[in-house]
């Protein structure tokens, strides 16, 4: 059956923009749920897309929401905090409002690494929901296994510019972590040409880019194309539990103990980008909205380096 009308849970978020993007300019009918309006008003222009605030932590809510929708998507997720509720518990609650409101289609999105016996929090939360939507078989479900995603408005290689812009030395944590990052767009793509395609239900997409990366060669590359010399080093493993120590008690929570056990497994894979799609390089999107440093930032950067 062809969605016309899909409820993007989690639709407000980075991955959240591109998919609705997709999906609108299809004509979807796309609802947006969002804790709070404003978050999501990127979206409110979109012309088929309408953002809703409402909790769907509350099970009566979700169930009202996808009533009359063709399609469920989930994509919330956190990088801290209850896991538990958002990756676990939350699944189960969307089958249960899927069934409920008579919706079929589920798409899910999980993460790669996600394990139950995995030595994070995050992975193991996030293999439950898997386990609970997977396990749903009266309902067509498709999972989604991303790398860390990359796009203009990403927290990854962003953040990294930014420490860059700041900070003469990186010390990196987990420089050996291997990640395969993927191209927001592309994801956004797959699942938007998961939607209709019956060969996808109750399959699982692992989703990697072109290329495989060590954390500490993504800080190299982000201070190369932003053009921004920068010594980067690598930190030992004891000084990387150290640093999310100390990062997690500050505001913004920049690292965690769970983040850093996360990256004690390679988060890449094998499998071929499904649907036909070439996934985006790197090298090839970055550039476009890593801007360089300008001359304003390179003048006092001379004049230090000529100790002037
Ligand atoms: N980005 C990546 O690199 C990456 C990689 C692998 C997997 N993933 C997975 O992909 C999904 C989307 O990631 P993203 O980067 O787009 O995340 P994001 O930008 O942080 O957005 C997450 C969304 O989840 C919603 N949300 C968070 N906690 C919630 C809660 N307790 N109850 C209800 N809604 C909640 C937020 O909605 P409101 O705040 O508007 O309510 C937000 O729209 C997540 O499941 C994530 O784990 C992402």
């Amino acid at each position: 059956m062809k969605a016309d009308k899909v409820l993007v849970l989690g639709g407000s978020g980075f991955i959240g923009r591109h998919l609705v993007a997709q999906l609108a300019r299809r004509e979807i009918k796309v609802t947006v749920p969002s804790r709070r309006r404003e978050r999501a008003k990127h979206l409110i222009v979109l012309p088929t897309v309408d953002v809703v605030e409402a909790n769907v932590g509350d099970h009566a809510v979700l169930e009202r929401l996808a009533r009359a929708q063709d399609a469920v998507v989930n994509l919330v997720g956190i990088l801290h905090g209850d896991f538990e509720r958002a990756h676990a518990e939350l699944p189960q609650a969307i089958v249960a409002a899927c069934r409920a409101a008579g919706v079929r289609r589920l798409l899910h999105m999980s993460a790669l690494g996600a394990d139950v016996q995995g030595p994070s929090e995050y992975q193991r939360s996030k293999a439950k929901g898997e386990q609970a939507v997977r396990e749903a078989k009266d309902l067509d479900v498709t999972v989604f296994r991303p790398s860390v995603a990359f796009g203009p408005e990403d927290r990854f290689l962003n953040r990294f510019a930014a420490m860059a812009r700041f900070m003469p030395v990186l010390a990196v944590p987990c420089p050996q972590a291997r990640f395969q990052p993927v191209y927001v767009g592309d994801v956004a793509r797959a699942m938007a040409a998961a939607l209709d395609d019956n060969a996808s239900h109750a399959k699982v997409y692992e989703l990697g880019g072109p290329h495989e990366y060590t954390l500490k060669q993504l800080v190299e590359l982000v201070c190369s194309l932003t053009e921004r010399r920068r010594l980067v080093i690598g930190l030992p493993e004891w000084a990387s539990r150290m640093q999310a120590f100390a990062l997690e008690k500050l505001p913004g929570r920049l690292l965690t103990r769970d983040n850093y056990r996360s990256m004690q497994v390679p988060n890449t894979t094998r499998s071929p980008f499904p649907f036909g799609i070439v996934p985006q390089a790197l090298e090839a999107v970055a550039p476009a909205y890593l801007l360089p440093s300008g001359p304003r930032e390179r003048y006092p950067q001379l004049r230090w380096r000529a100790r002037r």
